[in-house]
């Protein structure tokens, strides 16, 4: 048995089961294999996949399907303040909130939407370009129109209060000037690879779920990197570049400097790696390398530099990498097991 399996039934025994997430535990940094191999199961980026978890993990455990379960998980991060997902998110550098997200489902069906305002859950509006019309992805105002055409609420728009004063730090030291003059400050112009406060910019929530039936489903949800150029889209709405699922081999989602995910078709390329017969650690840790090579003459950006790749297989075993230190996932599934996993890190 496991140390860590011993620790949880002691924990279960002492009926300290309520606490048995990932901040009673602490951090566990050792190779991936809790739960490994069961089903169901859910993963997804970041601390707030705790709670995203526990919204996915109710319709898992009744055996429910998977793309309700990481629907309605990512749901409960877009509700939530966050710098990074949700209206209450961080702006683009004019001040608005636009969010990007993507679905994909058991049979290969996806949806996403990208620089969509003022609709409050973006995955659900992605979930419905899937399934009420032809196409897989819809964006600005066309996919607001939409959006309302199907009973979302056009929310007000405002900043929340996190926000504002976010922006309002961030107009001060990036010396926002108009566009005419940001064209001569280099990469400073566009979003900046580090917040304020030295965090990485940016923690999309990206989850992937295995259901008791043994079909998988992922989905990806994000307001995008701060302080963004206006009309930039992310990796998270783009389909095997923030989210891939391939129902007979595994599923995988990405978080970080969506450029660089793009470049490298990010989470198709785990999937393939996985359909090799890698574990879904190695996946991740093969694509994150080759993220890392693409950096090849502009070195001096990695440092700034942050993706992670989050995966599971077809036989529920899961894993992640990332390039640098500090990137976390959350792992479910159970009641009682639902805990952060730091994620291996290249530099
Ligand atoms: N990974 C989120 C983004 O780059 O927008």
């Amino acid at each position: 048995m496991s140390i860590a399996r011993r620790r949880l039934l002691q924990l279960g025994t002492m009926g300290l089961g309520t606490f048995f997430t990932g901040r009673a535990l602490g951090k566990i940094n050792r190779p991936n294999t809790e739960g490994s191999g069961r089903k169901p199961i859910v993963i997804s980026t970041w601390e707030a996949g705790i709670n995203a978890n526990k919204g996915a993990w109710k319709v898992l455990r009744d055996g429910g399907r998977a793309l309700d379960a990481v629907e309605q998980g990512v749901m409960v991060t877009e509700s939530e303040q966050s710098c990074c997902v949700g209206l209450g998110a961080w702006p683009d550098r004019d001040g608005f909130v636009t969010l990007d997200a993507s679905i994909m489902d058991e049979n290969g069906n996806c949806g996403s939407v990208a620089f969509l305002e003022r609709i409050k859950h973006p995955i659900s509006v992605a979930r419905r370009v899937m399934e009420k019309t032809p196409h897989v992805m819809l964006a600005g105002v066309g996919a607001q129109q939409f959006a309302i055409e199907q009973g979302f609420p056009l929310e007000n728009g405002q900043l929340s209060g996190d926000a504002k004063k976010a922006y309002e730090e961030w107009l001060k030291k990036s010396e926002y000037k108009p566009i005419v003059n940001v064209e001569n400050k280099g990469s400073s112009a566009f979003a900046p690879l580090r917040l304020p406060n030295g965090d990485f910019n940016h923690d999309t929530i990206g989850m992937v779920a295995l259901d008791a039936h043994g079909n998988l489903s992922g989905s990806c949800t994000t307001s995008g990197m701060a302080f963004k150029v206006r009309g930039r889209v992310g990796d998270s709405p783009i389909i095997g570049a923030g989210l891939f699922v391939d129902n007979e081999i595994g599923a995988a989602t990405a978080t970080g400097v969506g450029e660089e995910v793009i470049k490298t078709c990010g989470t198709h390329l785990v999937v393939q790696l996985m359909a090799q017969g890698l574990h879904p650690e190695e996946a991740c840790r093969k694509a994150v390398e080759k993220i890392i090579k693409n950096f090849k003459g502009r070195e001096a950006k990695l440092k700034d530099t942050q993706v992670g790749f989050i995966a599971i297989n077809k036989q529920g075993e899961h894993g992640a990498y990332c390039i640098q230190k500090g990137f976390n996932y959350a792992v479910c599934y159970a009641d009682e097991y639902n805990t952060l996993i730091d994620g291996k890190h290249i530099m």
